[in-house]
């Protein structure tokens, strides 16, 4: 936790501090994203590490701009981290570098454009409904259930209907099973000999089982799709592509690239979406308020397209669970030549690393930054003017999320269309621990009882 404040956000003190070697160094193992708050706020907004990792860490949205957009071109994703993704991912859109990326951006991101996303709201609704029918007897019954689990199944089968033309509904267990033991394998601290796949440990074995499963999985998917390649979603745009002499994506690459797909098109919002359910029991006047705003707005009737830019408050309750439950919390770059940040030169082939749980409660820019207030984000009030770059829970700069009007949609569509039937309640044998692997969730899930509402 952030006990005393470090530098002023607006005028900080651009000191590079290098705490003694391995400071805490055991706490990483832990759960890193509390080991890199205790980092700033006993050093401040950047500071080099040196351990059994060395790397530059900063905690100030101006360093956060320069990294991720004002001189992105002098990093890239050539770090022990990222490396350990591509174990998984391959050279998908999240790890690609260079003229790849760029390609790989410019044919997948016009199926992520505004007006395209639009296209998906009744998909997204239709698989809310069904969730929220299916809430019906939970409710009757007082059923204890897990929302988080819930929660993934629904964002699953909705980027599964939206991207692939497949619910994925006989496979859903199993896909949260390999979305866990990926989630476990990419959040371990990247000791180089332990990410390798062929190393016999535990995490690894349970991944490479995981992985050959996915293979069959995706690669049955795309022999399917070739013979009926019908639908004109985000797989046929993949099969479809051709590389400049013409040839076809290959099916390796496809099914790496279906993979990222697959797991941040659903994994990240359903964490945050289990968030949101967790901090609306915490805060009712906050979920009274929500419910307002959805009777105000909404009366009785289910949302519509229209509806959504009007439900304001809704869509600000999203902003603040993503500020303080950041679902992809932890981003770091490799610096390709020497630069200069803060009057400091970082030398070429050095990590720069932040958290963005650590960011989103700097105290110079957040006010009480553990309690949750979605009225940080009432963008009317200009006590709320602050840098785009403190709050970056999908990015910035041309590596922004290529996902974000999906998810921000998303979000508000099942928030609002779960609230207008149900009131949840955390049960009691909920365990408030967070774990922060590739993504940040509740450790033992959200045990959750659903009340209907009047
Ligand atoms: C709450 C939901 C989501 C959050 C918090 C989130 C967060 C992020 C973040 C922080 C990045 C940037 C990483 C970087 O700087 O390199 C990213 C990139 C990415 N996200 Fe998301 N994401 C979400 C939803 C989605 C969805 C719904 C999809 C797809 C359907 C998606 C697909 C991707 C892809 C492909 C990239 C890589 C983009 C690139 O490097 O060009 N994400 N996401």
């Amino acid at each position: 936790m952030h006990s005393k404040p470090n530098s002023n956000a607006d005028t900080p003190q651009k000191i590079l501090v290098k705490p003694r070697v391995f400071f805490k160094q055991w706490k990483l193992a832990g759960n890193p994203a509390y080991f890199f708050d205790e980092l700033t706020s006993t050093f401040g907004d950047f500071i080099y590490y040196r351990g059994i990792f060395n790397f530059y860490f900063v905690n100030h949205p101006d360093l956060v701009k320069q990294i991720l957009k004002d001189t992105n071109t002098f990093f890239d994703k050539n770090t022990l981290l990222y490396n350990r993704f591509r174990n998984v991912f391959g050279e998908g859109l999240v790890t690609a570098e260079g003229k790849s990326w760029e390609k790989q951006r410019q044919l997948i991101q016009p199926l992520f454009s505004p007006k395209a996303v639009k296209g998906f709201f009744d998909i997204m609704l239709s698989s809310t409904i069904k969730t929220a029918d299916s809430w019906q007897t939970l409710a009757d019954d007082s059923s204890i259930f897990d929302v988080a689990t819930q929660m993934n199944h629904l964002t699953l089968e909705i980027a599964g209907r939206t991207l692939f033309n497949d619910d994925f509904s006989d496979i859903s267990d199993r896909v949260s099973h390999w979305t866990h033991t990926i989630n476990h394998y990419s959040g371990q601290p990247p000791i180089p000999i332990l990410s390798e796949t062929w190393f016999p440990s535990p995490t690894n074995r349970k991944l490479n089982k995981v992985m050959s499963e996915f293979h069959h999985f995706i690669s049955d998917m795309i022999k399917q799709r070739r013979n009926n390649n019908r639908s004109n979603d985000l797989l046929t745009t993949l099969i479809n592509a051709t590389n400049d002499d013409g040839s076809k994506m290959p099916d390796h690459q496809i099914e790496k690239e279906v993979l990222g797909m697959m797991i941040g098109g659903h994994e990240t919002s359903s964490n945050a979406l289990t968030w949101i359910w967790y901090e609306l029991h915490k805060n009712p006047a906050i979920e009274n308020k929500l419910h307002k705003e959805l009777q105000d707005v909404l009366g009785n009737q289910l949302p519509t397209l229209e509806d959504i830019p009007k439900l304001k408050y809704t869509r600000m309750i999203v902003d603040e669970a993503t500020r303080l439950h950041p679902p992809f919390w932890f981003e770091n770059r490799n610096t390709m030549e020497d630069i200069e940040m803060w009057g400091h030169t970082i030398p070429k082939g050095s990590t720069v690393a932040f958290s963005r749980y650590s960011l989103h409660r700097h105290p110079n820019i957040w006010e009480k930054p553990e309690e949750f207030n979605p009225e940080r984000f009432d963008t009317t009030n200009p006590a709320n003017k602050r840098s785009h770059y403190a709050h970056v829970p999908y990015g910035g700069g041309p590596r922004i999320c290529v996902g974000i009007n999906f998810a921000l949609l998303e979000l508000v569509v099942i928030l609002a269309t779960l609230s207008q039937r149900f009131r949840l309640k955390t049960h009691s044998s909920h365990k408030n621990i967070m774990q922060a692997l590739l993504t940040m969730e509740p450790k033992f899930g959200l045990p959750v009882t659903a009340e209907l509402r009047k």
